[in-house]
């Protein structure tokens, strides 16, 4: 069987990470969460004076970009990779509230973009990987052999990032939850620099009403037909 590319992009909690993972998994591909990357530059930005209360100093990180050095390791008992920054796990970390409410700012950078973009490039080089973010499709592997585009319903959206976060321990509330989707997905879709928007050649999956193995099998579906 031939190795592929997966690029699975979309909005914000629409369960991109959970397919892409099992996919993975599945497939034996390396998975890749580039998000998780731009909430690791977003963390940095705001333990190094970046922001002044909610907005971000743009000059301020990308005077800093050369310092920041983002890798990956293999954590067996999730099976799946965390985040390093600067030699940190910072995994956890990236997913509280604080780090969401604020990612999208340093996603609209255009350094920052163009830094992530390489290393993502590089991590896909040799094919066998599933990258789920915004711009996967379209910017970072346009020639991917198989690109999804993920969707659901907003309110299915914000209850399973709501309850995401509640066994996760993370105080918040639906409402704070349902902005923040709102805001998130209003900047990555109408930001200058690689917004997120579907592949002409991308396939939609709506998965609203869908469990994780039937997207799950929907997918694999699409991929036994291209390997
Ligand atoms: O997938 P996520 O919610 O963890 O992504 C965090 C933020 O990073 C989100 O606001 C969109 C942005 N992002 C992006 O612009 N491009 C990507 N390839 C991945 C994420």
């Amino acid at each position: 069987m031939n190795r592929i590319t997966i690029a699975i992009d979309g909005y914000s909690s629409c369960g991109k990470s959970t397919l892409a993972k099992q996919l993975a998994k599945e497939l034996g591909y390396t998975f890749v969460d580039s998000g998780a990357m731009y909430r690791a530059v977003a963390l940095y930005a705001m333990q190094n004076g970046c922001f002044n209360h909610h907005e971000l100093n743009e000059n301020c990180l990308v005077n800093k970009l050369d310092e920041i050095a983002i890798q990956f390791t293999f954590n067996a008992s999730r099976g799946a990779s965390d985040i390093l920054l600067n030699g940190k796990n910072v995994e956890n970390e990236i997913r509280q509230m604080d780090v969401s409410n604020k990612v999208s700012q340093v996603a609209a950078v255009k350094e920052v973009r163009k830094k992530l973009v390489a290393i993502q490039q590089e991590m896909g080089r040799n094919k066998g990987v599933v990258m789920d973010g915004r711009d996967i499709g379209t910017v970072v592997f346009p020639h991917a052999e198989l690109k999804i585009f993920m969707t659901a319903r907003p309110e299915v959206r914000a209850a399973r990032r709501y309850a995401e976060l509640e066994t996760k321990g993370e105080p918040s509330t639906l409402e704070e939850v349902r902005k923040n989707l709102e805001t998130r997905d209003n900047i990555d879709t109408t930001r200058k620099e690689d917004p997120l928007k579907q592949a002409e050649d991308a396939i939609v999956l709506d998965n609203s009403g869908l469990s994780q193995d039937e997207q799950l099998s929907l997918a694999l579906n699409w991929v036994s037909k291209l390997t």
